[in-house]
């Protein structure tokens, strides 16, 4: 959880960093556990001391008011009594036989008046509330003070009521800062890493804008010069130049805040999948259904890269024969539009339904991890969406699902 080393933005495929930082979290809570575990015993252990002497301190008072009687003209006794008194932090309240407060101490002062004929006077819904809590925590000591018997009460001192207290406030304390420490490492991290997306992609359409215009300058100089026009090898040598403009271009969209257009979904996906689907094996079987009318606020480079990433990680998760199939929802009441694409592939386990999308992680031998978590940004940063797995089942297939927000401009057709 504090480990910003642990952090790797491109991960070396041998190891998983996010097997590691898991393990890391799980050892460090597991930690704070019996960091807190600790302390409440050995706060409970001092409580339990403390609530002791405490009680002994009310029985040692109460067994010297009850000798004090035949002791009152001793000063030394008197202030023996005063020192116990005062050494009592416990509040305490003596009632007589017939219920009426005697003495007290330890409680606010300010609760007892002198009425006209020099009478103390207790405000009794103080004092009633303090003995129902006096009871409610000790039994009281019995005092017998010249043959009449009195009751003292008492409850926990204001320290012993803190300290019990104490670890669970410790605990929220540290809690809070655990908190606050982790969203501020994690968005630090967050920023670093959209720092090293944006800088890498930025970078990388910069660098591959200049062999393209000289590759494309080269193919027409090879036409003219051979007189190939029609060359079937050119042909497929532009066509490649095509599809690295493509990429060039893809990347250099994350690196700028890209334009988006409003587009009829159905259509953006299935001019994909015709291009894709010549380039896959024969053996996936694609198809389309759903809303053919919905429209939603695209970027179409950055887009077909989102659908991609999902169509050949499919294609992988498939391994002989398979299917893929994407469905379009319209949700009209939230004006959103679900995207399904579901395969009949290998599945992936439901805990790792979050994981798959964290940069390097990856179950391909030549995988990179990168694929999905560079779709999540595409979806969720530059169209606002989400996109998450949706379902998944080991040995049957996955279905994720993305959310755009359809089209505001958007009207049914009434044809
Ligand atoms: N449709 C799918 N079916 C099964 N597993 C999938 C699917 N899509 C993604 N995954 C899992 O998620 C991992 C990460 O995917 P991705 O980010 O595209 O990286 P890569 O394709 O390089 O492994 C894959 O290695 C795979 O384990
Ligand atoms: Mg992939």
């Amino acid at each position: 959880m504090f480990f910003p080393f642990c952090y790797c933005i491109l991960p070396i495929q041998s190891m998983n960093p996010y097997e590691k930082k898991r393990r890391w979290k799980f050892f460090l809570l597991i930690f704070a556990i019996l960091i807190g575990i600790a302390s409440v015993f050995y706060t409970d252990s001092f409580v339990k001391k403390m609530e002791r002497e405490e009680a002994n301190q009310i029985q040692l008072w109460v067994k010297i008011q009850e000798r004090s009687m035949f002791l009152m003209d001793n000063d030394n006794f008197t202030e023996i009594v005063e020192s116990v008194r005062k050494n009592t932090k416990a509040p305490v309240v003596v009632v007589d036989s017939s219920g009426h407060i005697t003495t007290y101490f330890g409680l606010d002062s300010t609760k007892t008046n002198y009425s006209t004929d020099n009478k103390l006077t207790y405000d009794s819904l103080y004092f009633v509330h303090q003995l129902s809590k006096m009871k409610a925590q000790h039994m009281p000591l019995e005092m017998n003070i010249l043959g009449t018997s009195y009751k003292a009460y008492y409850k926990d001192s204001f320290i012993l009521t803190q300290l019990r207290y104490f670890p669970y406030i410790q605990m929220i304390v540290i809690f809070l800062f655990l908190l606050t420490a982790y969203a501020a490492f994690s968005s630090s991290r967050r920023a670093e890493q959209d720092h090293v997306w944006v800088g890498l992609a930025k970078e990388t359409a910069h660098q591959l804008g200049t062999p393209i215009s000289s590759l494309m300058a080269w193919t027409e100089l090879m036409k003219s010069k051979f007189d190939a026009e029609d060359d079937p090898l050119i042909a497929e040598m532009e066509n490649d130049i095509k599809r690295l403009e493509i990429i060039t271009d893809r990347f250099s969209k994350i690196g700028s805040k890209p334009i988006l257009e409003d587009h009829t979904v159905y259509i953006v996906i299935s001019n994909f999948i015709d291009y894709f689907k010549v380039r896959t094996s024969d053996k996936v079987k694609f198809s389309i259904t759903g809303d053919d009318q919905v429209r939603a606020m695209l970027n179409i480079p950055l887009f077909d890269w989102v659908i991609e990433n999902l169509l050949k990680n499919a294609a992988n998760a498939i391994e002989n024969e398979g299917s893929i199939a994407i469905n379009i929802i319209e949700n009209l009441a939230k004006e959103q539009v679900f995207i399904d694409v579901t395969d009949s592939g290998k599945g992936i386990p439901r805990s790792k339904f979050d994981a798959v999308f964290q940069p390097g992680y990856t179950t391909r031998k030549r995988g990179w991890g990168l694929g999905l978590s560079l779709t999540k940004r595409i979806v969720e940063n530059y169209h606002s969406g989400e996109i998450f797995v949706k379902d998944s089942e080991l040995g049957k297939g996955t279905t994720f699902r993305i959310i755009l927000k359809s089209s505001l401009t958007y009207e049914p057709t009434t044809a």
